[in-house]
């Protein structure tokens, strides 16, 4: 089951994006494999962290690239951004305080959040790029 959510076609047809998405996909993957039974929890807040400190740049990145290729989409593609950074801060705020392992539903959660991301807002802007030439 969670094998299949990881090998979800994920390409919006923009290879920098594409590769940025894949980035973040490993971080997931490796937060799975952190909160594996017997594994060092301590990874968690770490790998969090650097999840966001990677989306906050990578959110950037599009929003430049939305700005200067003047997608009209781009005021509520970023007001998502908003949205995903505060739900992944929220999380982050979760595990530090309590230093809780990273449990199931929280990993459901950062699959859903990633695969929101790049299949809604991210693959409309991929079309629209490539049909704009
Ligand atoms: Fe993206
Ligand atoms: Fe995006």
């Amino acid at each position: 089951m969670e094998q299949s959510k990881e090998n979800i076609n994920l390409n919006v047809g923009v290879r920098i994006l594409d590769c940025d998405h894949r980035q973040m996909a490993e971080v997931i993957h490796e937060l799975k494999t952190a909160s594996l039974a017997n594994r060092d929890q301590s990874l968690t807040v770490p790998l969090l962290r650097k999840l966001a400190h990677f989306t906050m740049n990578h959110f950037a990145f599009e929003e430049e690239m939305m700005q200067s290729t003047r997608y009209p989409g781009m005021a509520a593609h970023r007001l998502n951004h908003r949205h995903l950074m505060g739900k992944l801060g929220a999380l982050i705020a979760h595990h530090d305080r309590g230093g809780h392992p990273l449990a199931s539903n929280s990993l459901r959660f950062l699959h859903e959040w990633h695969i929101g991301h790049v299949h809604s807002d991210d693959l409309h802007y991929g079309l629209w790029l490539n049909a704009m030439g």
